[in-house]
C-alpha cells in the first residue's frame, strides 16, 4: 500500500489498526500515564465528558471507574464491540456510566453539551484535510457547554520518521500475537508524504507458525504546533495552553505528546 492511495478519513490507514481491539489492548496496555492524566481531568470536571475516538474504552472506564459519566464516539465497529463485550463484565452501576455510539467525529450531533470534551491518544491525526479538522473543531465547539474545555494530545512530528527510507524496515522484539497465538516478527517502515503531511507507518507481522505474514497501514496527520495553534484559534477557540506528556509542565524539545487544552471563544 503506497501513501499516495491513502489519506481519507476512515480508509485503510484510519481503520486497520483498530481492527483487531485484542492486539491493540495488548500493545498498549503499559500506556497508562495519559489514562491517568484523563481520568483525573474527568474528575476534576465532574462531567459528563465526550470522548471523541472512545475506542475499546482504555480511557473510559477508567473515567467511568472514577464515577464520571462518559459518552463516546468512535467510527470502528470492532472497538465498539470490543468495548461492549468489557462493559459486560463490569459491575451495572459502572456500565451505566458509559455510553457511546459509532459514527465519524467530523459528523455526529448529539444534541447534548459537556463540561469536558476530549480526544485522546493521536485521535486527531486522523484529520487528514483542513477541511476535516474544521468539521471537527465545529462539532466539538457544538457540544462544549459554556465555560467548558476541550483537550486532546497529538504527537509531534519528528525529523527522523519523516525521513527514513520507506523500503527500510525496523524490527522490533518478537511478540506473541494475542489473536493468531503465534510467535510473530514484528517490523514497521515509514513513509513521509512532505505536501500532505501524512506520515504512513507499515506495520509487518511475520508469523512463525502457519499463517501468512501480513501489513497494517496506520496512517497519522502530522501536526506541527504552530498550525494547530492557527487551526484552533481560526476555527473559534482561545485560552489555547500546550503542556508537555500529560505532565501539565511547559514543553520542551523533547516532548513526545503535546497536550492541548482549549476553551470555545
Ligand atoms: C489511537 S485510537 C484511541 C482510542 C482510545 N481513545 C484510546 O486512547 O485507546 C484512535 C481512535 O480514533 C478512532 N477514529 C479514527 N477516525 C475516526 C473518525 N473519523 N471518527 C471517529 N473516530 C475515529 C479510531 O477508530 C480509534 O478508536
Amino acid at each position: 500500500m503506497k501513501i499516495k492511495s491513502l489519506g481519507r478519513v476512515g480508509d485503510a490507514g484510519a481503520t486497520e489498526h483498530y481492527a483487531d481491539p485484542l492486539y491493540y489492548t495488548k500493545t498498549y496496555k503499559d500506556r497508562t500515564h495519559d489514562v491517568d492524566y484523563y481520568a483525573k481531568l474527568a474528575k476534576r470536571s465532574k462531567g459528563p465528558v465526550l470522548e471523541y475516538g472512545i475506542g475499546n474504552g482504555r480511557v473510559a472506564l477508567a473515567i467511568a471507574k472514577a464515577g464520571v459519566r462518559v459518552t463516546g464516539v468512535d467510527l470502528s465497529q470492532p472497538m465498539l464491540e470490543s468495548l461492549a463485550a468489557q462493559l459486560k463484565t463490569l459491575p451495572k452501576s459502572l456500565q451505566a456510566r458509559i455510553d457511546f455510539q459509532q459514527g465519524d467525529m467530523r459528523e455526529v450531533s448529539l444534541g447534548r453539551r459537556f463540561p469536558l470534551v476530549i480526544a485522546p491518544f493521536n485521535c486527531v491525526l486522523h484529520l487528514y484535510e483542513r477541511r476535516d479538522m474544521e468539521a471537527f473543531l465545529a462539532r466539538v465547539r457544538e457540544h462544549l457547554a459554556p465555560g467548558g474545555r476541550f483537550v486532546f494530545d497529538f504527537s509531534v512530528p519528528h525529523g527522523e520518521d519523516l525521513c527514513r527510507d520507506p523500503e527500510k524496515a525496523f524490527g522490533a522484539p518478537r511478540i506473541r500475537h494475542p489473536t493468531t497465538g503465534e510467535l510473530t516478527r514484528y517490523a514497521e517502515r515509514f513513509e513521509y508524504d512532505r505536501l500532505r503531511q501524512l506520515l504512513l507507518v507499515k506495520m509487518d507481522f511475520s508469523p512463525e507458525g502457519k499463517s501468512k505474514p501480513w501489513t497494517v497501514p496506520l496512517t497519522h496527520r502530522q501536526y506541527f504546533p504552530r498550525e494547530m495553534e492557527a487551526l484552533l484559534h481560526y476555527n473559534g477557540f482561545g485560552e489555547i495552553f500546550f503542556t508537555a506528556d500529560f505532565t501539565d509542565e511547559a514543553a520542551d524539545q523533547q516532548v513526545d505528546s503535546l497536550v492541548v487544552s482549549c476553551a470555545a471563544r
